[in-house]
């Protein structure tokens, strides 16, 4: 392939003024009109010249940082700090998880092949399903920092910035070999409700569409929303992988809570099951927030976690509202409602119910025929 003239001077102001940012832009467009004139190789060679971090120009005082809005001078996005937490997803996510790391590990391999798609994920579901750490995890087992942008703080009050700031975003994310993270996309589709914003919405759409647009297909992007009717069918179209996160099985509720309560022990894993069939209906962020609150109690009372307390609590917990375990007495009407709870939907025996109340196995016995057994005090 030819290089055109004007792609040439282009490199050559950057190299003379020593800008990095910008010999790099042109060189991506360069290595993708090497793609499109199916000179993959070439288009390879280009991307491994400007991948190397450059010699450092102290004297050109040229410094690389993170693109920041030219009104508030805030980042337009930051690198998110590996997870420190482990991501438990339903089997069939799981499955999903592994192929699109596999499909990005491979890349090249798939490319040479012809069978390549961009490398783009985008992960739906309800809020507190694990959606913005799995992000973080993805990253992680592909060894690569993550960028998290946020669009809604992409947009600028001052007009014509938001479609430049945008720019700014995808013209760093292959500089830096990182995983691109548009989290919360749908903040910016909510900009509908708003006439006033209409026009705005309409240049954010586009520069995300045509950002999309200049990466070559190795850069990988990880889109999430909540809402994916909510997005623009020309965005959705462009992540040619998609997730959704459920709620959690049951199964994947018995992983969450002996992880995020370490039980390990034979009487903490039938805890875990118990537990896991009680909270059906609630999230992850949920299931961890209780079992952190929990943990905080028995720290601080020097005692074993409360589990009685716990699944009292998890009998008036909804999604996205749980009731943190306290460590109050419980009053009778609360056990007899546990021991039913854990007698219709766990369907345990007498003896496992008491343990669990914290009650005689005839109390347990008492309140399951429905008598009052104030006996017990
Ligand atoms: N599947 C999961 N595995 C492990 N932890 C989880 C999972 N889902 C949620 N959590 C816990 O809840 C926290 C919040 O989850 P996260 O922020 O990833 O949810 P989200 O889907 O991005 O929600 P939102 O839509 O509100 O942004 C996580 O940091 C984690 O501690
Ligand atoms: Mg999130």
């Amino acid at each position: 392939m030819e290089i055109d003239t004007k792609t040439l001077i282009a490199l050559l102001q950057a190299a003379m003024s020593a800008d990095y940012t910008q010999v790099r832009r042109t060189a991506n467009g360069l290595s993708k009109q090497l793609l499109d004139a199916k000179d993959v190789d070439g288009a390879r060679a280009v991307q491994a010249v400007v991948r190397k971090k450059g010699v450092p120009l102290q004297a050109s005082g040229y410094a690389e940082t993170l693109p920041v809005d030219a009104g508030t001078r805030l980042p337009l996005l930051e690198e998110s700090v590996a997870p420190t937490t482990p991501v438990i997803l339903n089997e069939a996510a799981g499955h999903v998880v592994g192929q699109f790391i596999e499909d990005a590990q491979n890349h090249d391999q798939l490319e040479q092949a012809g069978v390549d798609a961009p490398i783009r994920l985008l992960i739906f579901g309800e809020p507190g399903t694990g959606k913005s750490l799995l992000a973080s995890h993805i990253a992680a087992r592909l060894g690569r920092p993550l960028y998290v942008v946020r669009l809604d703080a992409v947009i600028s009050s001052r007009l014509g910035e938001t479609a430049k700031n945008v720019r700014g975003i995808f013209d760093f994310i292959p500089v830096r070999n990182a995983v691109l993270f548009l989290d919360e996309m749908d903040a910016v589709a909510k900009l509908r409700d708003d006439r006033q914003e209409l026009g705005e919405l309409k240049r954010v759409v586009n520069a995300v569409i045509q950002g999309l647009d200049t990466l070559t297909n190795d850069v990988i992007v990880i889109g999430a929303t909540n809402h994916p009717h909510l997005l623009d069918p020309a965005i959705f179209r462009r992540f040619p992988y998609k997730l959704e996160l459920g709620l959690p099985s049951t199964g994947t509720r018995l992983e969450m809570w002996k992880a995020f309560l370490r039980l390990e022990s034979p009487d903490g894993l039938a805890d875990a099951e118990t537990l896991a069939i009680v909270s059906d209906g609630l999230t992850g962020a949920d299931i961890q927030n209780i079992s952190l609150s929990a943990r905080r109690r028995a720290v601080l009372d020097k005692a074993e976690i409360n589990l009685p307390n716990l699944l009292v609590a998890l009998l008036s917990s909804k999604r996205g509202s749980p009731s943190l375990p306290d460590t109050r007495k419980l009053t009778t009407d609360d056990k007899k409602q546990l021991a039913l709870t854990l007698h219709d939907r766990a369907k345990l025996p007498v003896t496992e119910i008491a343990r669990m109340v914290g009650v005689s196995r005839q109390m347990a016995h008492r309140y399951l025929k429905g008598e009052d057994g104030e006996l017990d005090g």
